[in-house]
């Protein structure tokens, strides 16, 4: 008998080994070899569908729309399951606008955000009958005079910063005591408060210009229900503000974003805000320390940094149903008592890498475990993949829960380095309990499915790894890997150049 243990909804163990449904990574990486980005597709059906029912109880009157944020996973098949599951899409560029048409998403189900959009970005939308949410004060103008030329009437809302004094925590997104207010304010999105009511105005008076609704986003600056409720109650104000302003102007869609926390949530979990206590701590005993001789400097530090071994965040975030409970259920109760009407209002949201996250895997081969002993010992697993492949969570300062895909029944042994190849310290997973590896196991890296494989760069010209999408016991390469040809493709040798060399011939 086979033992099989759960770990999530897509993820086992079995007999040793990590399954992603019903596939056995160990075999995954044999057959398609690693790195490998590996995504669950009944996950993502799932993760989608939890997020409109999690919300829609809660925004009784109206319906609930998933936009989530293409910018987490613009491949095109796993955009496909989304269309087919009737999500729509967050846009923030030419390139995933096209990425969203041409896998399917129905143009009235999708919003293109973004700051500073061109005259061709503008007619592009309107022609395909896209909303355009606004993030510029001159934009209105602009697309007015882009939908006068087309003939047509455009539809847009409003990108939206209230303001938030009553949000000081530190933020997430900073490695420095930084409150949220001051987090929101210095993020370049959104159109400030203090223009809101003129251009709103404004708006209103422009003949193919539709104002259908506004939207907010906040962000993962914080995994709490304190937060959400926040950040809905400031909104609900703002909205309620506007309206007024505007002589009792209807919104007939609210869009509130995305920033709902993955549930492992490995956000700002990698420790800079832990290094302060070891700084606080160790640079002193440093100090103290080189009045001793080198050699019992070393040995001491040696013992005293893996003191500081990490483990992957246990304090799970939120689950998405306390999330739709707080934002929705806030924010329709806030308006409510605010006299905003909100009966047959389309409640939108974004999320990202909470409908990504924990689609998908990261797969790597241990090349070989490496000690030294002296003049201070350190171990570190040399892997074949590098943080540049996972530059999404290095800008996030993530710390990811990780699996011995073909060990997963073996006791920890060592405290390690899981490094990457690249040339730098490439500190994956820095201090960590490891079993006794060996060249060839398989390290698993869980919650991958957002923000990782869009955001790898090819550093050391490294090719990119494959994607690689799973059904039941079925996979297929989504995202091939790239070749050097592909590495090298971009560069041109200048003529000049080519001319010294055929001299030199
Ligand atoms: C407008 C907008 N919506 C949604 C998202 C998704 O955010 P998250 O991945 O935190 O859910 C982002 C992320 O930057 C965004 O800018």
């Amino acid at each position: 008998m086979t033992q099989h243990t759960k770990i999530d909804d897509c993820l086992s163990t079995r007999s040793g080994h990590l399954f992603i449904e019903d596939c056995d990574t160990v075999e995954l990486v044999a057959k398609f070899g690693s790195p490998l980005f590996v995504i669950s597709e009944t996950q993502l059906r799932r993760n989608v569908r939890r997020f409109r029912e999690a919300f829609t109880p809660h925004w009784p009157g109206g319906s609930v729309e998933v936009l989530p944020a293409i910018k987490a996973n613009w491949i095109l098949a796993t955009r496909k399951i989304l269309s087919e599951e009737g999500a729509g899409a967050d846009i923030y560029s030419y390139g995933e606008l096209h990425a969203a048409l041409a896998a399917g998403v129905k143009p009235e189900m999708i919003s293109v955000n973004g700051g500073g959009k061109q005259e061709d970005l503008v007619e592009q939308c309107i022609r395909s009958g896209v909303r355009i949410t606004v993030e510029d004060l001159d934009e209105p103008e602009l697309i007015n005079r882009v939908a006068q030329r087309l003939g047509r009437k455009a539809k847009i809302r409003f990108r939206v910063k209230p303001n938030f004094p009553d949000l000081q925590k530190p933020t997430d997104f900073s490695q420095e005591k930084v409150t949220i207010d001051i987090g929101i304010q210095v993020y370049k999105s959104g159109i400030p408060a203090q223009y809101l009511p003129e251009l709103g105005q404004q708006v209103l008076q422009m003949p193919n210009l539709e104002l259908v609704g506004l939207h907010f986003h906040g962000g993962r600056h914080h995994p709490s229900l304190w937060y959400w409720r926040s950040l809905m109650k400031g909104y609900a104000v703002l909205i309620a503000r506007l309206s007024s302003a505007w002589g009792g102007w209807q919104p007939r869609e609210i869009d509130i974003g995305g920033g709902f926390a993955i549930h492992r949530d490995p956000h700002n979990k990698l420790g800079l805000r832990q290094n302060v206590v070891e700084t606080w701590l160790t640079w002193p005993l440093v100090q103290f320390l080189r009045l001793l001789k080198p050699d019992l400097r070393y040995r001491i530090m040696g013992k005293v940094l893996p003191l500081f071994t990490k483990a992957p965040n246990r304090k799970m975030a939120p689950s998405v149903e306390e999330y739709g409970r707080e934002a929705a259920g806030t924010l329709h109760r806030e308006l409510t008592r605010l006299g905003v009407n909100t009966r047959g209002v389309t409640l939108q949201i974004e999320p990202g890498r909470c409908l990504y996250g924990n689609t998908g895997i990261h797969l790597a081969r241990v090349k070989k475990f490496k000690q030294q002993t002296k003049p201070m010992p350190w171990n570190w697993v040399l892997t074949d993949t590098t943080y540049f492949f996972l530059a999404g969570g290095m800008y996030e300062y993530q710390f990811n829960h990780y699996i011995f895909a073909n060990r997963t029944d073996d006791k920890p042994r060592f405290v390690a380095d899981i490094v990457g190849q690249s040339c730098y310290a490439d500190r994956i997973l820095p201090i960590v309990q490891v079993p006794d590896v060996k060249p060839g196991d398989v390290v698993a890296m869980l919650d991958m499915g957002a923000y990782q494989e869009v955001s790898a760069s090819n550093f050391n010209a490294l090719p990119r790894p494959a994607t690689l999408l799973v059904n039941g016991d079925s996979a297929e390469i989504i995202r091939r890997a790239e070749t050097l040809e592909d590495v090298f493709r971009r560069d041109v040798i200048p003529r000049w150049l080519r001319d010294h060399e055929e001299a030199a011939a």
